[in-house]
């Protein structure tokens, strides 16, 4: 028998521990963790504080409008959960590097061969220039708009990731051939349809009545090509395109 492997612990550090609980107990994340596929350990950054008030945040050095968050609070909230010296470490932050199908793998990567990944929700104008100098490894936004707090971003990132550990999505609830995905060649899922076969005079294609597989992935592939190049056309290689000679 092979080793038994440990199951790997995200870790979320923020200020509003309940909303981060909540979301994660529900729905797949949750599933997930009682299915002990994952575990997630939230940690709420105020219990870090340093004075009687519990005070996280305060006015920026230099003046200018917003409170940034306090590097001590948060630097040893990570230093209370962070189990290896090499664990990876992401501040959420719209100044991050994108967050995508690609990053998802990576993290997964990641944490299944540490076994802990460390998110750190951002919130107000910033974070202490000094938490990135001292724990952050890799800063991720979930892209170019601005949110009130990480939190999101944090639950955006665990969905995606969690949702790729083996033996979490049941049949039929398959990653394999979603938007993203090897299969679909990087590129959009073709449509999809259930019962009833025709509803309001909308059929659903013959073809995937027909009961013939092979002809059936073909269609579905198709559909997957033609979508992508119509609505992501950014998705498709340098080889893609239109042939115009
Ligand atoms: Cl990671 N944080 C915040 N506050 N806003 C965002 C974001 C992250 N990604 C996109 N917008």
């Amino acid at each position: 028998m092979s080793n038994p492997v440990e199951v790997p612990v995200i870790k979320v550090l923020t200020l509003f521990p309940d909303m981060v609980r909540t979301v994660l107990e529900t729905s797949m994340t949750g599933r997930a963790a009682r299915a002990d596929r994952v575990r997630y350990e939230v940690v709420d950054i105020r219990e870090f504080s340093v004075d009687k008030h519990r005070t996280v945040d305060d006015s920026a050095y230099g003046g200018g409008a917003g409170m940034i968050m306090m590097a001590p609070p948060v630097v040893e909230a990570v230093e209370s959960v962070r189990q290896r010296d090499d664990a990876t470490v992401i501040l959420t932050t719209p100044q991050g590097e994108t967050f995508d199908e690609a990053l998802t793998l990576e993290l997964l990567d990641d944490v299944l061969e540490k076994g802990e990944l460390i998110l750190i929700c951002g919130h107000y104008k910033g974070v202490d220039e000094r938490v990135r100098e001292l724990v952050v490894t890799r800063e991720v936004s979930i892209g170019d708009y601005v949110l009130t707090g990480g939190e999101l971003p944090a639950l955006v990132i665990v969905d995606a990731l969690v949702r790729r550990i083996e033996g979490v999505l049941h049949n039929g609830e398959s990653a394999g051939n979603d938007s993203f995905t090897e299969t679909r060649g990087g590129g959009l899922d073709c449509q999809w349809y259930t019962k009833p076969p025709e509803y309001r005079g909308l059929k659903v294609p013959d073809v995937l009545l027909s009961g013939h597989h092979g002809n059936i992935d073909k269609w579905r592939n198709e559909q997957s090509v033609d979508r992508t190049r119509s609505r992501r056309p950014d998705l498709l290689g340098p080889d893609s395109g239109d042939d115009v000679d």
